[in-house]
């Protein structure tokens, strides 16, 4: 009995020890956003090595833009003047060597981790996955694609060859996590997108062969949660559904012009061609239909970096352009 006991925990240790893996986790509403400390403290707590690896400041909408640092020391101080101004361009936790800050974009913080943080500090181990977010707002649509941080680090982690998801939620408030963090409050938007985090990440990595990667190679995933907890007290545990990027009430950025204040606004319009459906699998829901017009789901699409049409699509083009390659 006292042989099966042991026996039985030492198999449970090594199958959550073979599910510990080396994760770079970063985001574009900075190292201090409540959020990304959540989803560190969660990885964390479900076995994983996780880097922090994130701009200074909110670097929201800045797409795959590549910021380096142009000095040494911080001209003006990081979110939340989390570190003050003249703190250097770079720099960790006092109290954790594996949360690190970088004056940069979401797209070099990624880079910083792969080509800094991991060489530098930790005997350059193999990352296995890259998680940007979870984003304070929603990223759902081709036309946000390009546009967010969040999904700019991943596409920029995926063109590098490694496994990325990014993650948007809806509660949009820029908090920090000294004011906000509170990883017993179970009702926390923060917490539950941390747990939700853990459930896809985990559920990957065990599907995954033994010697093989999470995602195939220039693949990646766009996840989407409702609002939940505090923001939607009836939803605490968003199930996922599978969808894709273009379809039903997908939008993207517009501008209006105001002729009585002669200025330009803001807008958030649909664009029909954001329901074609070229590639992947057209009968699933888009993403923008999962998220907000069905109860509480979260939005799961798979995106692939290879951006050249499909075959018939390049047949057609060619043709229309034939002369110009005689
Ligand atoms: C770190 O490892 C990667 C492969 O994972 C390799 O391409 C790179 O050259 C290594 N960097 C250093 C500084 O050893
Ligand atoms: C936003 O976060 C701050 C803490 O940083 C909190 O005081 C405030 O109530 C939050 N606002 C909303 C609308 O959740
Ligand atoms: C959360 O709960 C744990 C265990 O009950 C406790 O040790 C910890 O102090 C709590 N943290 C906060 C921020 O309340
Ligand atoms: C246009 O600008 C005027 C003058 O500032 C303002 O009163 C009006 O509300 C604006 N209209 C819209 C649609 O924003
Ligand atoms: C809150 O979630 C419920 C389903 O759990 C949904 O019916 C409702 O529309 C949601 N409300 C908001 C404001 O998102």
């Amino acid at each position: 009995m006292q042989f099966l006991t042991s026996s039985i925990a030492l198999l449970c240790l090594s199958a959550a020890v073979s599910l510990a893996k080396n994760i770079i986790l970063t985001n574009d509403d900075g190292w201090q956003a409540t959020n990304i400390r959540a989803t560190y403290y969660k990885l964390k707590d479900a076995g994983h090595n996780v880097f922090l690896v994130a701009p200074v400041v909110q670097r929201s909408g800045y797409g795959g833009k590549f910021d380096i640092p142009t000095s040494p020391t911080l001209q003006q101080g990081g979110e939340f003047n989390y570190p003050p101004a003249g703190s250097p361009s770079w720099g960790s936790e006092p109290d954790d060597d594996h949360i690190w800050y970088f004056n940069g974009t979401p797209a070099s913080s990624v880079a910083f981790g792969l080509q800094y943080v991991i060489p530098e500090k930790f005997n350059n181990i193999s990352i296995d996955l890259v998680v940007s977010g979870p984003n304070e707002g929603t990223n759902e649509s081709p036309a946000m694609f390009t546009l967010s941080g969040t999904i700019g680090a991943t596409y920029n982690a995926v063109y590098r060859g490694y496994p990325a998801i990014a993650f948007s939620g809806s509660n949009s408030n820029n908090s920090f996590f000294k004011d906000a963090l509170d990883l017993n409050d179970t009702s926390a938007p923060s917490t539950i997108y941390g747990n939700k985090v853990v459930e896809l990440v985990d559920a990957l990595f065990k599907s995954q062969g033994s010697n093989s990667r999470a995602l195939p190679v220039g693949v990646g995933l766009n996840v989407n949660f409702p609002k939940v907890g505090y923001e939607n007290e009836t939803c605490s545990d968003p199930k996922y559904v599978f969808t894709r990027l273009t379809g039903q009430y997908a939008s993207g950025a517009d501008l209006k012009y105001n002729a009585t204040s002669n200025s330009f606004y803001y807008a958030q319009d649909q664009f029909s061609p954001l329901t074609v459906c070229n590639n992947g699998d057209c009968s699933l829901p888009s993403e923008n239909f999962v998220v907000e017009h069905t109860k509480c789901q979260t939005a799961v699409s798979v995106f692939s970096i290879d951006w050249d049409a499909n075959l018939g699509l390049t047949n057609q083009v060619k043709g229309l352009i034939a002369p110009v390659f005689e």
